[in-house]
């Protein structure tokens, strides 16, 4: 239709050039820079999901406070549901890398999972943005100008517990954990931390990711006898667990300590097994930080939720999405651009201010917290700027 139109107009004036040409002149229309393609890849289903809706929550909210632009462009979603299942994380970042074109892949919670996304990051130089999964090799000897971290090492808040179940003059300990890249590692964090202060860990007990049934395991730490328990478990597992630890009567008998994922996100489903418990991570419930008294306001008041480390996390790669498109005027293909603009930079997070380190994982305050109610409620910082030994990074 639009053609026969144009045509007829372009003959009738044809005659008188001046005129036409100002009647017709098109007029000036700024192109708009292509929308940033986010490439989301975060559990929706499984034991780990809410994780992946507090970690959408937080980035979402960021990138909204922007103005949904970063560097200029408008941000766009494409959303995979990873299962937490590393067997087809490498399919599931291939497929938004090569069928949704994207320029960014921000994910996600499982450290096996985060393994394969990062190397499929790499083979493509797609940059990659993680908001939790904390394998220690990814930010070690994986490291690379186009993957940052903005939640954790797995090493670094259970290095602290560790740390923090010597101060309290324990000897011995018995780890337990799912065996997978982030029970292990947590656990090599514990152990350093705890026999660094005068501990032992005589024991270390595992099932399989994502089972939960710890009794068998549990009935061993009765008979073992340990001072302390140590333990790395998330999501709907830690529920559980804490449930289960309480039900065998442990609960006042063997302190359990723990990384805070063990209580983060959990308390509404196990609030009286809980009370008590210490944990250590970059976050707390009550910190005396005035950014995030107004990030938790705004946060319960648009999702109607309480958040938690997720969202903080989920949250910051936003904030780092729009720093490094900042820096690169939008143009995400500048990898050494994005490095020269990140590493070194401050994240001013809701937890606390941290430093981006060369390897790509954040410096930072990590929290002694205990559970009160329905809070891990800040106590003190257990270790100030805590920085992930980064082994195995050439950078
Ligand atoms: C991980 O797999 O790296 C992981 C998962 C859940 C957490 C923390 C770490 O809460």
């Amino acid at each position: 239709m639009t053609e026969p139109t144009l045509r007829r107009r372009r003959i009738v004036t044809a005659g008188g050039a001046l005129v036409a040409c100002t009647a017709f002149q098109a007029p000036i229309v700024r192109a708009q820079p292509a929308k940033l393609r986010v490439g989301m890849m975060l559990p929706s289903t499984g034991t780990y999901s809410p994780l992946g809706a507090a970690i959408t929550n937080g980035f979402r909210m960021a990138i909204d406070e922007l103005g949904g632009k970063v560097g200029g462009r408008e941000v766009e979603y494409f959303t995979v549901d990873d299962e937490s299942n590393p067997a087809k994380g490498p399919e599931n970042a291939s497929r938004l890398v090569q069928r949704d074109k994207v320029d960014v892949l921000v994910g996600t919670v499982h450290s096996g999972v985060a393994l394969g996304m990062a190397k499929v990051a790499r083979e493509s130089n797609t940059l990659l943005l993680i908001p939790n999964a904390g394998a220690d090799d990814i930010t070690g000897p994986m490291c690379s100008p186009g993957i940052y971290r903005t939640s954790f090492s797995n090493w670094q808040p259970s290095y602290a517990a560790g740390a923090v179940a010597a101060q309290k003059k324990h000897k011995t300990a018995v780890w337990i954990s799912w065996k997978y890249a982030a029970g292990e590692e947590a656990g090599r964090g514990f152990k350093e931390g705890f026999e660094k202060g005068g501990g032992k860990i005589v024991k270390e007990l595992w099932l399989p990711f994502p089972r939960e049934e710890f009794q068998a395991l549990l009935s061993e730490i009765a008979s073992l006898k340990p001072d302390a328990v140590g333990c790395f478990f998330a999501g709907a597992g830690a529920a559980k667990f804490i449930k289960d630890y309480a039900g065998a009567g442990l609960k006042e008998k063997i302190p359990l300590y723990s990384a805070g994922f063990l209580t983060d996100g959990v308390l509404q489903a196990v609030k009286a097994e809980a009370q008590g418990l210490l944990t250590t991570l970059h976050y707390a419930d009550s910190l005396p930080i005035r950014r995030d008294e107004d990030f938790r306001r705004k946060y319960a008041v648009t999702f109607k939720l309480q958040p938690d480390v997720y969202a903080v996390q989920g949250y910051d790669a936003g904030l780092l999405l729009g720093q490094a498109m900042t820096a690169v005027r939008g143009d995400v293909s500048n990898k050494a651009g994005i490095a020269k603009a990140l590493e070194g930079t401050v994240v001013d997070s809701p937890r606390g201010k941290w430093t981006m380190s060369k390897a790509h994982n954040p410096v930072q305050d990590i929290y002694l917290r205990e559970v009160v109610g329905e809070q891990n409620k800040y106590v003190s910082v257990a270790m100030k700027q805590l920085a992930d030994p980064a082994r195995g990074c050439k950078a």
